[in-house]
């Protein structure tokens, strides 16, 4: 049995990289909880849009996210994402969220709560946590951490299908506009200066666009199990 104190696996990786599908399925499959990080993200930016806070301006930006509730159920067959009490998980993945989610996140004291209560819904029992620094500065110490990726072709044509991408307008070709909206959002993340979008040293790395998701489930169960997290 496992000696190691933390039971978490984090997965991170961008956007369409097939994070969110293989980790409600490891969580499902485990028994564990499923915290969807990038969801608390998305429900902090709903309340800074909702005040009509400037998102050049950061201490605002701070100030709003430092006074609302922010709650998630961590049950990955029912994931959902509360707002002062209210049910936004469906909000939380309009456009208008999608576009403005980079600057807010980009925020060091946003990022210093939301990392805090990240920490608290991982729990004891068991979590599988996504995101894009998860491994790197929410649980350092995480036992398997894997790096999830694809190609930008690959996560433009996926995203292309989702209710939740950060293109509106009903001109040009749609999976083009989400390639170029995946490589802003992709830059913006990956440039930020508090916990950039980077995989851990020690981080393993597996391209959904060679596996499909049953089957990186299965390699990241097989590593949970090489790490003793697991029977
Ligand atoms: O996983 P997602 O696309 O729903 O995440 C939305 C945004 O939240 C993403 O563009 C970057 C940010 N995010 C982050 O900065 N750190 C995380 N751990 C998760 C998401």
């Amino acid at each position: 049995m496992s000696t190691t104190a933390t039971r978490v696996i984090a997965l991170d990786g961008p956007s369409g990289s097939g994070k969110s599908t293989v980790a409600r399925r490891l969580a499902g499959r485990l028994g564990w909880r499923y915290v969807d990080t990038g969801a608390i993200y998305r429900a902090a930016t709903l309340a800074v849009l909702r005040r009509g806070v400037d998102l050049a301006d950061d201490e605002a930006i701070a100030a709003t996210v430092a006074g609302v509730r922010l709650e998630l159920s961590t049950d990955p067959a029912r994931p959902t994402t509360l707002l002062d009490g209210e049910d936004v998980s469906t909000l939380i993945r309009s456009p208008a969220v999608t576009a403005a989610v980079s600057a807010v996140s980009a925020v060091p004291a946003v990022r210093a709560r939301l990392v805090g209560l990240q920490r608290e819904l991982a729990g004891q029992d068991g979590a599988v946590l996504e995101g894009r620094d998860i491994g790197t500065t929410v649980v350092p110490d995480a036992p398997v951490k894997v790096f999830l990726d694809a190609s930008p072709e690959i996560r433009a044509g996926r995203r292309a299908g989702d209710a939740d991408t950060g293109v509106t307008a009903a001109e040009g070709n749609l999976v083009d506009r989400v390639a170029t909206d995946l490589a802003r959002r992709d830059s913006l993340d990956s440039s930020r200066a508090t916990s950039p979008l980077v995989a851990a040293d020690d981080a393993v790395h597996l391209d959904s666009g060679d596996l499909d998701a049953d089957a990186v489930v299965e390699r990241v169960l097989g590593l949970a199990r090489a790490a003793g997290l697991v029977a």
